[in-house]
């Protein structure tokens, strides 16, 4: 009967690729953020400037010293907007954002923020098109 342990193991393996799977999903749905509860208070305009705004500027158009040394882009710019989700955007401030050579182009934030001060600076971001006289 030396079959049997394969056959458990097999089934075992089986067992936690379907579990991955259920887990994964559920996780991928967690993620996809949603910002319409979302509201911006003086505590995300101070977040901004503690975290961000040294290099996405207060105003969000990237012109400071290390703005332009990063590289950004101006995040008051209707079109630069529409070209990342909320979920995208969020994500990519959470785990950080790497050019195509691999380079850091921001740092990930998910040990210094939390999820729901995340949202609320990827609602502040999203809100800044609007300010824009
Ligand atoms: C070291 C400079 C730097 C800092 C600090 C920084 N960013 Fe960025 N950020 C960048 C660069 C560079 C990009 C990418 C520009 C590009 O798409 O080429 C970027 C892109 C973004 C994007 C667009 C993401 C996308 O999917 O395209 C968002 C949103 C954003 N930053 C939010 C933030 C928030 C919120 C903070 C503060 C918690 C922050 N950034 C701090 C440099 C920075």
């Amino acid at each position: 009967m030396k079959h049997i342990p394969y056959i458990t193991s097999l089934s075992a393996f089986a067992l936690l690729v379907s579990w991955n799977a259920i887990v994964l999903n559920t996780t991928a749905a967690e993620t996809e953020i949603d910002l319409s509860d979302v509201k911006v208070t003086k505590e995300t305009v101070e977040l901004w400037k503690e975290h961000c705004s040294s290099c996405h500027g207060n105003d969000g158009k990237g012109k400071t010293k290390a703005g332009r040394k990063a590289k950004v882009k101006d995040l008051t710019d209707k079109k630069y907007q529409a070209s990342f989700t909320d979920t995208k955007g969020f994500l990519n401030t959470k785990n950080g954002m790497k050019d195509d050579k691999g380079k850091e182009q921001m740092k990930a934030y998910g040990e210094k923020l939390k999820d729901d001060q995340l949202k609320q600076l990827i609602k502040f971001v999203r809100v800044l098109p609007d300010k824009k006289k």
